[in-house]
């Protein structure tokens, strides 16, 4: 590790405040008040930027968020998400397991299954719901568009609501639809432009030497949208980025491989952290910074930056 240099130990501090190491955390069972008491609604929430839908804001283990909230959830098969709406936008993204979206209008429901790396953008002031129907549990991040969300309103509790029909996300008897970006329902047609599939997603070869996927940008495929950035990052094995800052903050979390983040000072003094799979860095707007994957294999990484906008960063091959 000869890039850490233990004289500049500022720099390395303030690096080390930033990251969030997987195996320092816990999933935490009673982050959403609202479900207590239902075990069909159980889940586990690990924060690491903000708090996300939960009000445990004050957490001291979680980084303070600028313009988005990072977290994990893990539920097990046979739960749900009851159908609720937020007044910002709010991304799932699958790290493992398939997982059911339902988006609900006037008791009709489109429901989608998402498989790992796919993400739904759920759309300001739509009911959306979720649900695990697959023999595994599902394991995903969550990040709200905004650092300090409101509490959600929830249209379809089981505390108003018969059992069935809020698993159903509040749909009628035969009032489901399946996802089809071609289908005729308006809510069809509006979920079509919020689901990413990683499959259907263009490879973005960067001259840098590293692959991007934009789930979320100005880019073909991706969804449009005014307030974080979001992609999917692929770096082959011995590839050195040049550095690089923003005018905005970024988050990377690790999911396959491993990788460096390398951050530097006024004088080019430098400090790095390896992450390896759901460990993650938060680099503030202004901080200059690399990406180095000094391993034998390829890296994913999961990036959300704080813009949509122009943010001054420009990718070349160290
Ligand atoms: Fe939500």
């Amino acid at each position: 590790m000869d890039s850490i240099n233990t004289d500049h130990s500022d720099l390395q501090e303030r690096l080390l405040s930033h990251t969030a190491r997987f195996y320092d955390k816990s999933f935490d069972w009673d982050a959403f008040p609202s479900n207590s008491g239902f075990e069909e609604l159980e889940r586990a929430q690990m924060r690491y930027i903000g708090a996300g839908g939960s009000p445990k804001v004050n957490d001291a283990s979680t980084m303070q968020p600028d313009h988005f909230t990072f977290s994990l959830i893990y539920k097990e098969p046979g739960r749900y998400a009851a159908c609720h709406s937020h007044e910002i936008e709010e991304s799932f993204l699958v790290i493992s397991g398939a997982l059911v979206v339902g988006w609900e209008q006037e008791g009709e429901v489109v429901e989608v299954t998402l498989g790992a790396k796919d993400m739904i953008l759920n759309a300001r002031e739509i009911g959306h719901g979720f649900r695990v129907d697959g023999v595994e549990p599902v394991l995903m991040s969550i990040s709200v568009d905004v650092g300090k969300p409101l509490p959600p309103v929830y249209h379809y509790h089981p505390k108003q609501h018969p059992s069935e029909l809020a698993r159903q996300f509040g749909a009628q008897p035969g009032k489901t639809l399946a996802f089809d970006r071609k289908g005729t329902h308006p809510l069809q047609q509006l979920m079509g432009q919020f689901v990413v599939r990683h499959h259907e997603l263009p490879v973005i070869w960067e001259a840098a030497g590293f692959t991007r996927k934009i789930y979320v940008g100005d880019a073909p495929g991706a969804i449009h949208h005014d307030t974080c950035r979001k992609e999917m990052w692929g770096l082959p094995a011995g590839v050195t980025l040049k550095p690089f800052t923003r005018t905005a903050e970024e988050a990377v979390m690790c999911l396959e491989g491993s990788v460096e983040v390398v951050w530097l000072d006024d004088e080019g003094r430098e400090s790095s952290v390896e992450l390896g799979p759901r460990d993650l860095v938060k680099t503030p707007a202004g901080q200059p910074h690399y990406l180095r994957n000094n391993s034998a294999a390829a890296a994913t990484i999961w990036t959300i930056i704080g813009t949509t906008g122009e943010d001054g960063a420009v990718y070349a091959k160290a």
